[in-house]
């Protein structure tokens, strides 16, 4: 993992990743996954996450004031599926799957090891956000991601080399969606 430049940061979800929402607080910590994530600010580099009322995540992160995005590869599906069917509330899923996590460099928020990305956020005192849309918006304040598939500030293409640091995308009860190839779009020229 390389640090990866604040003013970057919003490119390491720009592109709608399922994500891992991490936290701790007071001895415990936890993993979940989230669908719904996007950037909302480049600089200060901000992003939003929904965190339903009904996840143990969310005690966690409304009392520490923190979270983090870990943004997982292909080859963590299965897990990620796990991290969002089941409560952390009564088992430590780090303990539970054998899931091994490092201290973020900012926070000290659990970070899976594996992932492609990860970002470390100050949680932004929104409380309206957060009671009536579930929204927990946050300051990025560390940014990290595998060279090999994030290099300069820029995601790589996906190829068959790199498939297993392709970012998934729920299309819904388990099943992802993968980016296959990269294309490069030019702007229209207008009509004369
Ligand atoms: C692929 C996937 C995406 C999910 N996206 C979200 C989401 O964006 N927001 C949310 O609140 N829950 C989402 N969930 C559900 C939570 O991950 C799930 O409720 C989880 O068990 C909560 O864990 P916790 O109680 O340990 O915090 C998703 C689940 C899956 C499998």
């Amino acid at each position: 993992m390389q640090p990866v430049e604040l003013r970057h940061a919003s490119r390491l979800i720009n592109h709608g990743p399922t994500v891992l929402v991490g936290s701790a607080h007071a001895g415990r910590r936890n993993l979940m996954a989230a669908a719904w994530s996007m950037p909302v600010e480049f600089t200060p580099p901000r992003v939003v996450v929904v965190i339903d009322k009904s996840t143990f995540t969310r005690g966690l992160v409304t009392a520490s004031g923190h979270f983090a995005l870990s943004v997982p590869g292909r080859h963590q599906a299965d897990l990620v599926y796990t991290l969002g069917s089941e409560s952390g509330a009564g088992t430590d899923k780090f303990e539970r799957h054998g899931l091994e996590a490092d201290p973020g460099p900012v926070l000290a928020l659990p970070l899976l090891r594996g992932c492609v990305a990860h970002l470390e956020c100050r949680l932004i005192d929104e409380p309206n956000a957060q009671a009536a849309y579930d929204c927990f918006f946050g300051e990025v304040v560390s940014a990290q991601a595998d060279e090999r598939i994030f290099s300069n500030g820029h995601w790589l293409a996906p190829t068959e080399d790199n498939a297993d640091l392709h970012t998934l995308h729920h299309l819904g009860a388990g099943l992802f969606g993968v980016a296959a190839a990269a294309i490069q779009a030019r702007p229209l020229k207008p009509i004369e």
